[in-house]
């Protein structure tokens, strides 16, 4: 890891800026999701960990400022590289002690994610773990996940607490987070999911633990600033939709924004939950139609996570291709978990959006960046190579951009700068 206070890449071959298209406002839709605004032998100043210029190589090279300040200056050559802004995971679940191999094994011979989860396994077998466990080791899972991300080209992540459903332990999983958060260059956006399913003291009085939720859980995470947003995983066998209308409204009282896990497994109307202005609403896999049309008129965001469905063996996949037509501003994230999507590779993510998804490469970027940040009401500091944002910057071994999804489930990303840290992939600590 190094933090030089002034950062020069060069001779770039591809620089996608993500920059504001003229006219676009808010999260990217439709056409402008395949606008990258590539730069090619580019080059991008970073100093005090901002953005200060972009633009061609032999410009830059021609400032007067950098003629005169050259020696102090961290230059690396990028050439045979692609640069583009540091994704944006904008949904992970990485507050958990151990994988779920008993799960993995039931679903290969034949067992669904909910048949598992009503014979005692899923989300409801990872307490264990997170209520025995320290917070010191909870902190040590969450950055080994984050490292993880970074060397894979991640600089801003949104961690959920969401394995502990006591006060206690869901307390114990933000401050985790802040923990790791504090020890890692990037940044951390942290959400409180303590509606993830009713725990096994509360069975058959779900009532009695949305309170708890909404009377104890959210009122301390805001309180003590440990959350900025509020999630519910809305399914059946989890919460309805007017359980999530209270967990939003306990949000909303305490000043923290709000989130959603909707339209995984089956269908929910969206409607009611709109008027909480939530930032994104994840999975989307049943969206109803009148639904779809209802969001191409706003700003929130349809996070896809189709890491879940393929490490659930699902044959149906998120409806992007509807969505983007139809004007929904669509991101992508990993779903980083133990049940359902133990992955931290956005690019992964990217190349089953091409795959399996049919999103272009270049809407398959987009949705990894700046609609992540806006995702996360991040949009201002995230997302995009422009002077003033964050020096969030990951750089692939790569000639074109298409390549990045093309080559799957290998990391090929060189490094990756994190509000001007720069941190080296596969551990070699070279850059450059
Ligand atoms: O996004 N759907 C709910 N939550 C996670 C899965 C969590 C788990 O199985 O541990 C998801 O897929
Ligand atoms: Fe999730």
């Amino acid at each position: 890891m190094r933090n030089p206070s002034a950062l020069l890449l060069i001779n770039i071959a591809q620089l996608l800026t993500l920059r504001h298209p003229p006219q676009a406002q808010g999260p990217r839709r439709g056409p402008a999701l395949k606008e990258l605004g590539i730069i090619e032998d580019a080059a991008v100043l970073c100093l005090g960990g901002k953005i200060v210029s972009i633009g061609k190589t032999k410009d830059a090279l021609r400032d007067p400022w950098l003629k005169k300040n050259r020696k102090k200056v961290l230059e690396i050559n990028c050439e045979g590289q692609v640069v583009l802004p540091g994704f944006v995971d904008s949904h992970t679940h990485p507050v958990f002690v151990s994988p779920r191999l008993v799960d993995f094994e039931k679903r290969i011979s034949g067992a669904s994610y909910e048949e598992i989860a009503e014979a005692g396994g899923g989300i409801r077998s990872s307490l264990a773990g997170v209520r025995r466990a320290g917070k010191s080791l909870l902190a040590e899972k969450v950055l080994d996940a984050l490292h993880e991300m970074a060397e894979l080209g991640t600089t801003t992540v949104e961690a959920k607490s969401g394995y502990g459903l006591s006060v206690e332990s869901e307390l114990k999983s933000l401050e985790a987070i802040r923990t790791a958060a504090a020890r890692w260059p990037g940044t951390v956006v942290s959400t409180l999911l303590g509606a993830h399913v009713v725990p096994a003291e509360f069975r058959g009085r779900s009532q009695k633990y949305v309170e708890l939720v909404c009377n104890e859980m959210v009122p301390q995470a805001a309180k003590r600033k440990l959350a900025q947003f509020v999630d519910v995983f809305t399914e059946r066998g989890a919460f309805s939709a007017q359980e999530t209308e209270q967990v939003f409204a306990a949000a909303e009282k305490h000043g923290l924004g709000v989130r959603a896990h909707v339209c995984q497994l089956s269908q929910t109307a969206l409607q009611t939950l709109l008027r909480f202005d939530p930032a994104s609403f994840d999975h989307m896999d049943h969206v109803s139609d009148d639904d779809i049309t209802e969001l191409s008129r706003r700003d929130a965001v349809a996070t896809l996570v189709p890491g879940a469905n393929y490490f659930l063996g699902l044959d149906c996949y998120p409806p992007a291709r509807k969505l983007i037509d139809a004007g929904v501003p669509v991101a992508l994230a990993t779903d980083y978990n133990p049940g359902s999507s133990p992955t931290a590779s956005m690019p992964f993510v990217m190349s089953l959006a091409c795959t399996h998804l049919k999103m272009s490469p270049a809407e398959a970027i987009t949705a990894s960046t700046i609609n992540g940040a806006w995702a996360l009401r991040l949009a201002d500091r995230k997302g995009s190579i422009e002077p003033g944002k964050d020096a969030d910057l990951a750089v692939f071994e790569a000639a074109d951009y298409r390549e990045i999804p093309y080559w799957f489930a290998s990391n090929r990303c060189a490094f990756a700068v994190l509000n001007g840290t720069l941190v080296a992939s596969g551990g070699s600590g070279e850059l450059g």
